[in-house]
């Protein structure tokens, strides 16, 4: 059933889901995170999510970087995707965290954020053999520089689909100023550069004064009822 679940909350995406904006402040206390409940929670709020105006330069441009054309354009013509931009790498990365898709446990404080997407070609088709390298904080801000707490490799599936199940990262100060809420991720394709790039979402009052944060790179999250935030991202390498 967790499974089914899963592929619902993962097919977000495709169904080009345009969801609530949400400005309010990040939760910093603690929720306890059941594994069934949000993943059906997730399902449920990918369902009923509806579209809003975006406000703010930083604001997400789309939840995909792909399009197909305009009405305007002839009606074969190749779809093309755009990109993931780079971000830079931070001084946190470590090599060598382990494989797994959940980052959190029974225990584990924080707002539940599942994650999904897949691994296109600028020709938005699915690349096979991906391997995503996530790190980030954790809801305090602080990075597990000793151990792997919130960091993770996930291979891509042959469809390119990938999934995270993790938290909303903690935001920390870079010299006086805090960095917004972000997730770090390396996409490692045979063949093909690797990107290193970030996560970020909308309605964070600090994307505008961050240095690094990019338009591009920030989702708009979904609320899944009973609490848990859901969002999606494709990476084109
Ligand atoms: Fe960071």
């Amino acid at each position: 059933m967790d499974e089914e679940l899963t592929k619902q909350a993962q097919s977000a995406h495709s169904q080009s889901a345009r969801v609530a904006q949400d400005d309010r402040p990040l939760p910093s206390g603690s929720s306890s995170l059941d594994r069934r409940g949000f993943l059906r929670r997730a399902a449920l709020g990918a369902a009923a999510v509806a579209s809003v105006p975006i406000v703010g330069s930083l604001a997400p441009a789309s939840v995909s970087a792909c399009g197909g054309g305009s009405p305007m354009e002839p009606a074969l013509a190749a779809p093309v995707c755009a990109r993931t931009e780079a971000n830079i790498e931070g001084p946190f990365f470590r090599p060598g965290a382990p494989h797994r898709t959940s980052l959190v446990g029974p225990a584990t404080s924080g707002v539940p954020l599942l994650l999904s997407g897949r691994v296109l070609s600028g020709a938005c088709r699915a690349v096979g053999r991906a391997r995503l390298e996530f790190w980030q904080a954790d809801h305090r801000g602080a990075y597990d520089l000793e151990g792997f707490q919130f960091r993770a490799r996930v291979l891509a599936g042959h469809d390119g689909s990938w999934s995270l199940r993790t938290i909303l990262p903690g935001r920390y100060l870079n010299g006086s100023q805090y960095r917004p809420s972000h997730v770090h991720v390396k996409v490692h394709v045979p063949g093909r550069p690797t990107l290193t790039t970030q996560l970020y979402f909308a309605g964070d009052p600090y994307l505008e004064s961050d240095p690094w944060a990019r338009r591009s790179l920030v989702l708009q999250l979904s609320d899944v009822p009973g609490g848990g935030k859901l969002g999606t991202f494709d990476f084109v390498v």
